[in-house]
């Protein structure tokens, strides 16, 4: 980790609002216009740049010669007005390289803390949700639901009772998908996703492009995300259904190291851990180290922490310390920050994989985006 992150991560460790770092970012915006279609098998991106090249010259040739032969007769001016919109046309079929969804990652890492009002200065925990609750409607045995179609942005998706608050996060996504728009919805939110965790100073996380727009018939039944105030057996049945076992149900449960409840979303109020904009193993050792009391309170059944009554636990998250399954694994991740972010990154990955269909990926290896930090220093 270079000097500039460490420091970082130690003062976002202090204090919940610590003043967020504002990052000189320029992400110059890509001129190129792609389809969200996934580009056919035989793409290759080294075509894609030769494509663009000549694109980019035909057009700019044909903008100077109708510039150069104003007083030339109008035939001639309409022929180069053709070839510059066959150019563009051509320009429109490009398949997207790593370098354009990089740029992608840089232009919403450049976003994250535009408002140091909003809760704890960033909003890498509400994209983080987002990218979540877009995958974790996948259903293994109808293979519907999942990252696949974005269907949150249909009602009444967007109106399920657990997706309340994420029209913030949907917004944000916005200003980055007027800047980028051939990127499809659901390569974007998980790719938000991917940037949350790795500019929290979490793991890397390997992710593919390749997701579809979907309609609104996609959207799937309410209740296919986890409902907080449950125990075990609920867990098991919502993550078991998406494909997933005790040891990743855990592995996932460590993001709440990330972000905070808020009393008017799901109705719970607090934050985990003691730096909800870095992401760590602190979830599980607070889980561990802490005495869990019941809140005394007029809001639904959560637990607070006993020494300083701030940090909260939900039902679903104190049980990890209760069930003999859950309990072995969140021990080891309570242990040892490394399994943590070995076995989330994986578990991770794969959540925001579900239900898309192998033969859409743009490429058959997962691409590992860089972070800001690691552009910065070189
Ligand atoms: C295990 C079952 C889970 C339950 C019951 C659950 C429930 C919740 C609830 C009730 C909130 C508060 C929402 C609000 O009031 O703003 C929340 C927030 C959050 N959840 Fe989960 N969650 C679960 C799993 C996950 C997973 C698997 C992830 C990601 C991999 C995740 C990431 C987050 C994040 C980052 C926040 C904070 C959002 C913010 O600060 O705006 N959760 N979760």
């Amino acid at each position: 980790m270079s000097f500039v992150a460490a420091l970082r991560v130690s003062t976002r460790r202090v204090a919940f609002n610590a003043t967020p770092r504002v990052r000189a970012n320029p992400v110059r915006s890509a001129f190129r216009k792609y389809s969200t279609t996934p580009p056919p098998p035989e793409a290759k991106s080294s075509n894609t740049a030769l494509f663009v090249g000549v694109g980019v010259a035909a057009l700019t040739g044909a903008g100077y010669y109708v510039y150069a032969s104003s007083s030339d007769s109008a035939r001639e001016a309409s022929t180069a007005l053709k070839s510059a919109a066959q150019a563009g046309k051509a320009v429109t079929k490009l398949v997207p390289t790593k370098d354009d969804y990089q740029k992608v990652y840089n232009k919403i890492a450049s976003i994250l803390e535009d408002d140091s009002d909003y809760d704890d200065g960033s909003y890498a925990p509400v994209l983080l949700r987002l990218a979540w609750h877009s995958s974790g409607t996948y259903d293994k045995d109808t293979k519907t639901g999942g990252s696949n179609y974005a269907t949150m942005r249909f009602e009444p998706e967007a109106l399920h009772g657990a997706n309340n608050g994420l029209n913030i996060a949907r917004n944000i996504m916005e200003k980055v998908k007027a800047e980028f728009d051939w990127i499809s919805y659901g390569d974007l939110w998980t790719l938000a996703g991917v940037c949350a965790i790795q500019e929290m100073a979490g793991p890397k996380i390997p992710w593919r492009a390749g997701r579809i727009d979907g309609f609104a018939k996609d959207v799937t039944p309410d209740g296919r995300l986890p409902d907080a105030t449950q125990g075990a057996d609920h867990l098991r049945n919502i993550f078991y259904r998406m494909g997933f076992n005790d040891q990743e149900i855990v592995a996932l449960s460590g993001a709440h190291a990330l972000g905070r409840c808020h009393t008017d979303r799901s109705g719970f109020e607090g934050p985990w851990t003691f730096s909800p904009i870095t992401f760590t193993n602190d979830y599980f050792t607070l889980l561990f180290n802490e005495k869990w009391v019941w809140r005394k309170w007029s809001g639904p059944k959560q637990l607070a922490d006993k020494k300083t009554g701030t940090l909260m636990m939900l039902p679903t998250d104190y049980v990890l310390t209760q069930d003999k399954s859950f309990k072995k694994f969140a021990k080891a991740y309570a242990d040892s920050q490394d399994v943590f972010f070995k076995d989330f990154s994986a578990a991770f990955s794969k959540l925001l994989e579900l239900g898309v269909p192998e033969s859409q990926w743009v490429s058959s290896e997962p691409w590992t985006m860089k972070t800001m930090d690691e552009q910065e220093s070189k």
